[in-house]
C-alpha cells in the first residue's frame, strides 16, 4: 500500500516537473523570439524598402519653378528630344562607346552634353564619399550613384525644366523622336491638368523611354492613343530616363544617403504605382526604346540578357548594316 502511494506521488512529481520543464522551454523560446523581433525592428534590417522619412521638396524650388511658370509644359527642341537638355555619362577610356554615340547623334540629329562619370580611383571627392558607403556595393555601383546624383544637382542648379540622362553604351530605337514627342505631350497634359492645384503637382516625376525590366509590359497604358506609354512599376536600369526639375530635386533628397543597393533598385522602390505607393510617379515605354548594348562591349561587367541587346528598330544595327548613311550626312 505504502509503495503504491509512493509510486503515485512519484508519478505526480514527475508529471509536475515535466510541465515545469516544458514551460521553461516555452519561456526560453518566447524570450528568444521577442529578442529577435526587437533586434530586427531596431536594426531596421531593410527588407527591400526604405522606412526613411521623405522630406518634402524645398518650397523655394516648388515656388520658383513650378507654380507660376505657364510655359512649364512646353516641349523642348526636337534636337534635344523635346526636353531642355540631354546628358550622356561617359568615361575617359570609353572612346569606342562615344564613337557609337556620336554616330547615332549624327544620324538622328540629336545634341547632347558628355559628362564624365565619377572616376572612383582618382577623384578625391569620390574617395571621400566612399568612406560612407556600404562595403557590399561594388565601386562601379557607388560611382554610378554619385555620377547620377551630381547630374540631378546640376539640373536643379541650371534650372533645366526637363532633362534626359543617358549612359554611353546605349542604342536608340530609330523611332525615339516620335516616342519622346508623343509621350511628353501626354505627360505634359497631366501637368497642365494639375498645374493650378495647391500641391504643385507636376503630373509626372520620372519617364523611362529606356529600361531593362520584365514588369512594365504588364502595366496599364496611360493613354488609349499611345499604348506603349505605361505606368511605371519597376523600370530597372538608369541608362535612359527623363526627370524634371522637381523630381531632380526630389531625387537629390531621396538618394543623398549611402545606398543599400544599386541605384536603379533604390529608385524603383519609390514608384508611386507600386504597392509601396512611393513619391515618384514613374512612366515607362514598353518595349524599351533605348537599350544598353552589352553584346557590343563584351569586356565590361554586368548582367547579360534579352534587355541588353538591340531595341526594336535599332539605330546602331541600321548604321552597321548601312555605313554609307553617315558618309552622306
Ligand atoms: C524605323 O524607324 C524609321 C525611322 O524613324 C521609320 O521610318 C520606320 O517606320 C521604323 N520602322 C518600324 C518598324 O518601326
Amino acid at each position: 500500500m505504502a509503495i503504491a502511494i509512493f509510486d503515485h506521488l512519484a508519478t505526480k512529481v514527475r508529471h509536475i516537473s515535466n510541465i515545469i520543464l516544458i514551460r521553461k522551454r516555452l519561456a526560453i523560446i518566447l524570450l528568444a523570439v521577442t529578442i529577435t523581433i526587437y533586434i530586427v525592428s531596431t536594426q531596421n534590417l531593410s527588407l527591400g524598402f526604405e522606412s526613411r522619412k521623405v522630406r518634402v521638396i524645398p518650397d523655394i524650388i516648388a515656388k520658383e519653378y513650378v507654380h507660376p511658370d505657364p510655359d512649364f509644359a512646353k516641349l523642348g527642341h526636337e534636337k534635344d528630344l523635346y526636353v531642355d537638355h540631354i546628358y550622356c555619362i561617359t568615361a575617359k577610356d570609353k572612346q569606342d562607346r562615344r564613337d557609337n554615340m556620336n554616330n547615332q547623334f549624327e544620324l538622328l540629329g540629336i545634341r547632347a552634353e558628355y559628362v564624365m562619370g565619377v572616376d572612383w580611383k582618382n577623384d578625391e571627392s569620390a574617395k571621400d564619399i566612399l568612406k560612407h558607403t556600404k562595403p557590399y556595393l561594388r565601386d562601379e555601383q557607388n560611382a554610378c550613384w554619385v555620377s547620377h546624383l551630381r547630374l540631378w544637382k546640376d539640373i536643379v542648379a541650371k534650372g533645366y525644366k526637363t532633362a534626359l540622362i543617358l549612359e554611353d553604351d546605349i542604342d536608340f530605337s530609330m523611332n525615339i523622336k516620335e516616342t519622346m514627342k508623343t509621350s511628353l505631350e501626354i505627360l505634359n497634359r497631366r501637368t497642365r491638368a494639375t498645374a493650378n492645384h495647391e500641391d504643385h503637382d507636376f503630373g509626372w516625376d520620372i519617364f523611362y523611354p529606356g529600361h531593362c525590366s520584365d514588369f512594365e509590359k504588364y502595366q496599364d497604358s496611360v493613354d488609349p492613343s499611345f499604348k506603349d506609354l505605361r505606368y511605371g512599376i519597376m523600370p530597372f536600369c538608369t541608362h535612359g530616363y527623363v526627370v524634371n526639375i522637381k523630381s531632380a530635386a526630389l531625387l537629390v533628397d531621396l538618394m543623398s544617403i549611402p545606398l543599400e543597393r544599386a541605384l536603379d533598385l533604390h529608385m524603383v522602390f519609390h514608384s508611386a504605382f507600386s504597392t509601396e505607393k512611393g513619391v515618384l510617379r514613374m512612366f515607362s515605354i514598353e518595349p524599351s526604346q533605348i537599350n544598353q548594348r552589352r553584346d557590343l562591349y563584351k569586356n565590361d561587367p554586368g548582367i547579360r540578357n534579352i534587355h541588353f541587346l538591340s531595341p526594336p528598330n535599332s539605330t546602331l544595327d541600321y548604321i552597321s548594316n548601312n555605313p554609307q548613311v553617315l558618309l552622306n550626312k
